[in-house]
């Protein structure tokens, strides 16, 4: 999609992430629709200016967008560790907590994230929360023992008294989402997290999550797109 074409508010917020960017940089490429846009923002800035970058990509579908745009990508592993990192995210609430994994890259989002001075998030007002949760809250989980897993979600849900709540697989058509990782995706439709830290907790202690899509105090800045191009930090 030409960047002429992009959400207004996506595209306000992905300028103004990459009008961070300097010369140099060790840089960690989210995915997405609005990190797509950034891409793409970033894209220009680098052929326009001649700047030097590094760039990690979250996702393989990251990557592939990134050098059709003639960014070089390289391995995490291979840069170490990176200045920044700009994603976007499925809710944002005041503490700068998120939720992630909306597109199924949570997991090396994370890895990514966690492998950064700074992580910036860019999004539209439509991310913004007071509680999290609205969103259906996206768990990475192995495919040994997946019925066992989703079983030993929905205990630990009991257990932190969040009712009971649908835990779906995520598909597409009637095919299972697998994630870059091989794993699959379960989605804990809970309405509301009183307690996003018990549960993050409660869910890294099974077995077979991989990852789950809560990122708490990861994120260094959100920034909000608007429609009419402006920008709010939060
Ligand atoms: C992918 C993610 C995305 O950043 C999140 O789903 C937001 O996507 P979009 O910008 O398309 O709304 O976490 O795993």
């Amino acid at each position: 999609m030409a960047l002429t074409q992009a959400d207004p508010a996506k595209l306000a917020a992905a300028r103004a992430a990459v009008a961070l960017v300097e010369d140099g940089m060790r840089l960690g490429l989210g995915t997405g629709s609005t990190a797509s846009v950034m891409v793409r923002v970033l894209a220009e800035r680098v052929a326009a200016e001649g700047l030097s970058l590094r760039c990690a990509a979250t996702s393989k579908a990251t990557a592939d967008l990134a050098q059709s745009l003639g960014l070089a990508v390289e391995s995490l592993d291979d840069i170490g560790w990176l200045d920044m990192t700009i994603d976007g995210a499925d809710e944002v609430d005041p503490h700068l907590h998120l939720i992630k994994g909306g597109g199924a890259a949570h997991l090396r989002e994370k890895v990514v994230a966690a492998a950064s001075d700074r992580m910036v998030v860019i999004a539209d007002p439509g991310k913004v929360v007071e509680v999290l949760g609205a969103f259906p809250l996206p768990v990475e989980v192995l495919e040994f023992g997946f019925e066992t897993t989703r079983k030993l979600i929905r205990r630990a849900l009991e257990a932190l008294e969040l009712g009971d709540h649908d835990v779906l697989q995520r598909l597409r058509g009637s095919d299972a989402v697998v994630t870059d990782e091989g794993n699959l995706i379960l989605d804990l439709h809970l309405g509301a997290i009183p307690d996003p830290v018990a549960l993050a907790r409660a869910l890294s202690g099974i077995p077979g999550v991989v990852e789950h899509g809560l990122f708490l105090g990861m994120c260094d800045l959100a920034i909000i797109g608007r429609e009419d191009g402006s920008v709010v930090e939060l």
